[in-house]
């Protein structure tokens, strides 16, 4: 047993050893994997600050919707545990301050002000306590929000599962997994169920420009777990489809519409196209706190752009396009409604029409609260 204790710390620590996003709470700080240092290297950083989280979110340090909202949960939790315990009034305005300028940090991925809202509505909910209380229950509520990701993960897993079987060619676009949710991720909680369960499934990875997170992150973190997995660049689904090689696409998602329109990393809604084109079913892996009712369609999704350096000189030792040219850099796409088979939410299966699927399973959701 000693010696098996030490086989095990002596082995290389991976990014199976930890998660993604955790409470450090004696010293009121957010430890996250660095993201954007993978695969190279596996940092952890402590984040203690407003600014420190704002721009580990910016920066893509911690990404992907739940992960977003995780990180946010505790970093508004760390800053309202490090304000004085004043009367309610006062705590609430410098709460409600940094939960503004943590949600400013980007605007797509919905999890980010749903994390913070629930956080906020714990505030109201008992704002008659005193303050000191109020900070123990944004801790428990920081706390329930991520062990809620892990459940939803790993019920996206079970559901979809049952759209798949052993042995059939997977594809994902950028990295919706463990480094973006808790434990299972939620685009690979079908891929990890069925490592479990030897199902053999052989996935592909796009690499996802322009940055990478497909071959940084999915295809490290499936690699590390055994899992079968082959990187294709993004202009290369179509010719895996075409071949016959995937029979199912999983992807995640960073704010679905009510209608069923769906925001997620850009280059999502290419592989839908091309899924249609050769019939194979698109599946959109959504926890519900991903689907925003008011948000009706997708149009009204608020896209973010990002830096012309990311396409032109990021990853490159000299830069790969002419100084100065034209760059046009949205970090998210919208896959229209029509190009996606189904929904797969924790609490199962959504097929069209999506919005009435989706209403029904609010109102399931509610009855279960
Ligand atoms: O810009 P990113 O890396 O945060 O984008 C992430 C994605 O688009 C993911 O697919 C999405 O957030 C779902 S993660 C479970």
């Amino acid at each position: 047993m000693a010696e098996m204790k030490t086989e095990a710390a002596n082995r290389e620590k991976t990014i199976l050893d930890y998660d993604t996003v955790a409470l450090d709470d004696e010293n009121s700080a957010v430890v996250i994997i660095d993201q954007t240092k993978l695969p190279g290297t596996l940092e952890l950083i402590s984040l203690k600050t407003a600014e420190e989280i704002w721009n580990a979110i910016y920066l893509l340090k911690v990404r992907g919707a739940p992960a977003i909202g995780v990180a946010a949960a505790y970093g508004i939790y760390v800053l309202a545990k490090g304000m004085p315990e004043t009367d309610f009034e006062t705590f609430f305005r410098g709460f409600q301050k940094q939960k503004d300028y943590l949600d400013s940090a980007r605007p797509t991925a919905v999890n980010l002000s749903w994390a913070l809202k629930r956080m906020e509505r714990v505030c109201l909910a008992f704002r008659e306590r005193p303050v000191g209380e109020i900070k123990t229950r944004l801790k428990e509520e920081s706390i329930e929000i991520q062990q809620e990701d892990i459940r939803v993960c790993r019920a996206i897993g079970e559901y979809g599962l049952t759209l798949v079987k052993p042995g059939d060619g997977i594809l994902t676009h950028c990295n919706a997994g463990k480094l973006a949710a808790s434990r299972y991720g939620t685009a690979t909680a079908p891929i990890y169920l069925g490592q479990e369960r030897g199902y053999g499934f052989r996935v592909f990875a796009d690499e996802t420009r322009p940055l990478l997170q497909g071959a940084r992150l999915t295809a490290y973190e499936l690699k590390e777990s055994g899992v079968d997995v082959t990187l294709i660049c993004d202009n290369m689904s179509a010719m895996v489809m075409k071949n016959g090689w995937i029979n199912g696409i999983f992807v995640g998602c960073d704010r679905v519409a009510a209608n069923g329109d769906t925001a997620n990393k850009i280059g999502t809604s290419v592989v839908a196209a091309v899924a249609k084109q050769y019939g194979v079913p698109f599946y959109v892996c959504a926890p519900t706190s991903t689907i925003d009712m008011d948000t009706p369609v997708g149009a009204e999704i608020r896209i973010e752009e990002r830096s012309p350096k990311e396409v032109t000189d990021m990853w490159y030792e000299t830069p790969m396009a002419p100084n100065g040219v034209k760059v046009f850099n949205p970090a998210f796409d919208v896959t229209d409604q029509e190009l996606i088979t189904a929904f797969v939410t924790e609490f199962g299966v959504v097929r069209p029409p999506f919005r009435e699927g989706f209403e029904k399973l609010f109102l399931e959701k509610g009855k279960r609260k």
